[in-house]
């Protein structure tokens, strides 16, 4: 189930109605904080840390294959960089219990409606985590992703241990895209205390970014108008 960025009013009904009717919500444990308010003494809770993944879908399964409705949630939406693409893939193994996919608001588009409308033509989204995809291939990717003039929405951007990617990625949009690229950092969309930083490609200080932030780099079209970050879809010409 996909919570959305974190706001209540940016939850779907769909979600809510998930939550609220699971006889178990599973989930790391800051996100089944976002559905305390539709939490019931008669739900069993598990919180899970981070880094158990797998042991997380697991449990979700265990239960739904003993005849538990589960909701095993997640911030944003569970099939982007989340738990449906596990879920569906370990399903087999507990007797394929019914699986339903609860979409939610995505960061990045939590992040464009913050800014504006930066993906307002084609647009691409990468993942700078390297701790499940090697990064050659990420930076492959960054790579089609500059020659193809895609914005782009860099998820995972920057960790306190991982602090080198963030900037490779740029240097690489760098090659194909001039300076004043509009760019942005938006961290804990939708959520309290949303922190918004409008810059351009040159100027954007990775030091600002960290594991709740979204970075956007504008394609060659995208513009700053006023505060707003916004990505011609060709209606009017400027
Ligand atoms: C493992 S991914 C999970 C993505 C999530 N399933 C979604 O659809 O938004 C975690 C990354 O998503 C981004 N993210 C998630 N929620 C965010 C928010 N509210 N504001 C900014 N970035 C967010 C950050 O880049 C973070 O490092």
């Amino acid at each position: 189930v996909g919570l959305g960025p974190g706001d209540a009013a940016l939850r779907t009904p769909a979600a809510t109605a998930a939550v609220r009717h699971a006889d178990a919500v599973v989930g790391y444990g800051p996100y089944v904080d976002l559905v305390d308010d539709l939490l019931t003494a008669r739900q069993a809770v598990v919180r899970s840390p981070i880094g158990a993944e797998t042991e997380r879908c697991r449990e979700a399964l265990r239960r739904a294959a003993a005849g538990e409705t589960v909701a095993l949630v997640c911030s944003g939406d569970p099939g982007v960089y989340a738990m449906a693409s596990l879920v569906c893939e370990l399903a087999a193994g507990f007797g394929d219990p019914p699986v339903t996919v609860v979409p939610g608001v995505t960061a990045a588009l939590a992040a464009a409606a913050v800014l504006g409308a930066p993906l307002g033509h084609d647009h691409a989204a990468v993942s700078l985590s390297d701790l499940l995809t090697p990064w050659p291939l990420i930076e492959q990717r960054l790579q089609a992703v500059a020659d193809g003039d895609f914005t782009v929405s860099l998820y995972n951007p920057r960790s306190k241990r991982r602090t080198g990617q963030l900037d490779r990625a740029l240097a690489i949009l760098a090659g194909r895209r001039p300076p004043g690229t509009p760019a942005a950092i938006v961290t804990d969309a939708g959520r309290p205390g949303q922190r918004v930083i409008r810059t351009t490609l040159a100027d954007l200080d990775p030091e600002a970014v960290d594991m709740l932030s979204l970075v956007v780099i504008g394609s060659t079209t995208t513009r700053w108008l006023g505060d707003r970050m916004v990505t011609p879809r060709g209606y009017r010409s400027p």
